[in-house]
């Protein structure tokens, strides 16, 4: 049976490439650090796919066609189209149609209606932390889009649900696979709005607290309240909360935090400790 070996979180602010020279050298130390250790430990645990959580940023889907969930099953998925991203070493990268559309049905099953693409673009959400981690050698890749970005999001506590049904769906794959989870993207961060650059230090640490206690009411409870008082940003948090779920609500390790101003985001990375029981 397929084994869920880890589960991981990583920021992916667009300007940790875009505006990389212009981010202090100490901060720029402690990202790459960060990203390295997600990445070492990523590899420690030999996963064969790896299931990716991020929001589509405008690349495959507009508001004529949004989805709350997609799942890529396809055999490919594209590399980035973003031109700053140019040197990402992959222009398509291989997929994992067979969990990923077992994880469709075993969804359906439990009364999720995920939408599902053939072929993906993956965007900066998805191929920041993929890059930046150094991975020794990128899994079969499921990428999993989930709207973070236009209203109506699916809320907090439907994400952690969701997270549920990814973990269901790895324990039920008869596959002798190791799988990890990546969610990407947050923390707080204000994109395009009269709070553009506003990062909520405060705000963030106590998601962290939250996150770190296997207490997923307060998690959810908090979030559903702060979610749209941080930044339209933030919503990206909604990933790590799915991540979350799929460690059955497990506190997790936080790598490393800084709030960065050249980035716009208060960059975040964990790790759930999938050892220690809730
Ligand atoms: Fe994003």
């Amino acid at each position: 049976m397929a084994e869920l070996v880890g589960v991981y979180a990583a920021s992916h602010g667009p300007l940790i490439v875009r505006n990389w020279s212009n981010v202090r050298p100490v901060d720029q130390k402690n990202i790459s650090a960060a990203f390295s250790e997600l990445g070492r430990r990523l590899d420690a645990m030999h996963p064969d796919i790896l299931i990716e959580i991020s929001p589509d940023h405008w690349v495959n889907f507009f508001i004529d066609n949004l989805p709350g969930i997609c799942v890529g099953v396809g055999e490919i998925h594209d590399g980035p189209k973003e031109p700053w991203l140019k040197d990402f070493p992959h222009r398509t990268l291989a997929g994992h149609p067979e969990l990923a559309s077992h994880i469709v049905r075993t969804a359906v099953e439990r009364d999720f209606e995920p939408s599902i693409s053939y072929r993906l673009t993956l965007d900066h959400g998805f191929c920041i932390p993929i890059w930046k981690a150094e991975l020794d050698r990128v899994p079969a890749l499921i990428p999993i889009v989930l709207n973070d970005i236009e209203p109506p999001f699916p809320s907090v506590k439907r994400c952690y649900a969701w997270g549920a049904v990814l973990a269901e769906a790895i324990a039920s794959y008869p596959v002798d696979v190791r799988v990890a989870i990546l969610a990407s993207g947050g923390l707080s961060h204000s994109i395009g709005e009269p709070t553009m650059g506003k990062i909520d230090e405060a705000f963030d640490l106590e998601c962290i607290r939250r996150f770190e206690s296997s207490n997923e009411h307060m998690l959810v409870d908090f979030l559903s309240k702060e979610l749209p008082l941080v930044g339209n940003g933030a919503s990206e948090i909604r990933n790590w909360v799915a991540a979350h779920g799929a460690a059955g609500g497990r506190g997790f390790e936080l790598i490393h935090y800084s709030p960065i101003p050249e980035v716009y985001v208060g960059c975040g990375f964990a790790a759930w400790n999938l050892g220690a029981r809730a």
